[in-house]
């Protein structure tokens, strides 16, 4: 289990509207949680969730809880080519990850249009309410060094507070606006493996 997380206090400058969050925890709480949890993962201290054999499933996404409380969840994903999440948003739950090895692809939804991010390890990224995005591992590099290591698996430690309940799910219509397309009740993490 994860380290009790240290809370920093508000930071928000006085200026700034107080939001009334379902948490107290916040994006960059949420960033140096995901940053322990990959750390604590690369030290070995989550070998035994692992899966069997240190064999990395290939067909679907794989995903495992590492940390549950009543502010939090957190799980390391391992992500697949060629699926996405589909885009989603994460109901009434913060979110944060940190990538710990390959590359992910983010299509985030920017008001009118997506917007493409690439998140290389060691990156980090956080979701406040309302981030609606769409997930998926980085297509393998063409070069032949470069695509051997994109054999190796591609792994995100995410956190989510509250800890996540739904997700409603999305589609961009012909007049670049969002809609949504349905609502699912869930606490596994980032959407479905399509
Ligand atoms: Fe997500």
């Amino acid at each position: 289990m994860l380290s009790t997380p240290v809370f920093t206090g508000a930071s928000a400058p006085s200026s700034a509207p107080q939001l009334s969050l379902p948490t107290r925890l916040r994006p960059h709480d949420l960033l140096r949680i995901t940053d322990q949890g990959a750390s604590e993962v690369l030290e070995g201290r989550f070998d035994h969730l692992l899966p069997g054999g240190g064999i990395w499933p290939t067909d679907e996404r794989w995903s495992t809880r590492l940390h549950a409380d009543d502010d939090l969840d957190v799980w390391l994903i391992s992500w697949v080519p060629d699926r996405s999440t589909e885009l989603h948003d994460h109901a009434g739950s913060l979110g944060a990850l940190t990538v710990l090895s390959g590359s992910l692809v983010e299509y985030r939804w920017a008001g009118v249009e997506l917007k493409r991010r690439r998140l290389d390890a060691g990156d980090q990224a956080s979701f406040p309410l309302g981030w609606v995005h769409d997930v998926m591992r980085a297509p393998a590099a063409s070069t032949p060094a470069l695509a051997a290591d994109g054999q190796a698996p591609t792994l995100s430690v995410h956190a989510y507070s509250p800890p996540l309940t739904a997700m409603s799910y999305y589609e961009v219509t012909d007049h670049s606006t969002l809609r949504r397309t349905r609502t699912e009740l869930t606490d596994e993490p980032e959407g479905p493996s399509k």
